[in-house]
């Protein structure tokens, strides 16, 4: 059975997000933008896309996006913002669902929870990246969390990530740094102002 730190289930997930017009704001997450800018447009997967910020951005910026969250609602909703066929919008629990895909030349993960005892999400999502492509693993950073009542200790951090990475990768960047505006949602006072960021070219 999966381990969850609490419920983040689908259900709560929806609510979540059912309870507000947008939960989270719609311009691209800083850290993605800086970190694609020199990659080669080509299929990537937006893994926890909410409410598909970041994949318009990449659909814009000329990638085939596979967008997966775990809430109906958020996918509904990125879907009737953006339903050019460029955004394959996917309801699917990374959990426990098989990835929509593979040999991605981008996996994306920007805020996404996975349990620390979930190490096996991890795998998969690593394994998902196809040779000469790019990881890009961004959280919140720890006291951030805290601030917020979460327990940093409960989630794979990206150190935890790149420790998972074996001799086929190569670590490209892997540093805290100033997100430049608060993350999280517009409606809520936010403690997110660093990103804790790892970007890994898969070499072989
Ligand atoms: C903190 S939000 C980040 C959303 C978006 N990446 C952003 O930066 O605005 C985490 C997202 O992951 C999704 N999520 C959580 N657990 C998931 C799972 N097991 N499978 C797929 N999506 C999940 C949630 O529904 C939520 O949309």
């Amino acid at each position: 059975m999966t381990t969850t730190p609490d419920d983040h289930s689908a259900a709560e997930w929806d609510a979540r997000y059912a309870e507000a017009d947008r939960l989270w704001t719609a311009e691209v997450n800083p850290a993605l933008a800086v970190e694609v800018s020199d990659l080669t447009p080509g299929r990537a997967l937006d893994v926890g896309s909410g409410e598909g910020a970041d994949a318009r951005w990449l659909a814009d910026a000329g990638w085939q996006v596979t967008a997966v969250d775990i809430a109906q609602v958020a996918v509904d909703r990125a879907r009737a913002l953006d339903p050019r066929p460029a955004i394959t919008w996917v309801r699917a629990d990374l959990r426990i669902d098989t990835v929509p895909g593979a040999d991605f030349d981008l996996v994306a993960l920007h805020y996404f929870p996975i349990a620390t005892a979930d190490t096996n999400v991890a795998r998969t999502l690593i394994g998902a990246v196809g040779v000469g492509g790019t990881l890009l693993v961004v959280a919140h950073d720890p006291d951030g969390v805290r601030a917020h009542g979460r327990n940093p200790d409960d989630y794979l951090q990206p150190d935890d990530v790149a420790a998972l990475l074996g001799e086929d990768w190569s670590i490209v960047t892997a540093e805290t740094r100033e997100r430049g505006r608060p993350g999280g949602s517009p409606n809520a006072v936010s403690h997110h102002h660093l990103d804790v960021v790892l970007r890994a070219r898969r070499i072989r």
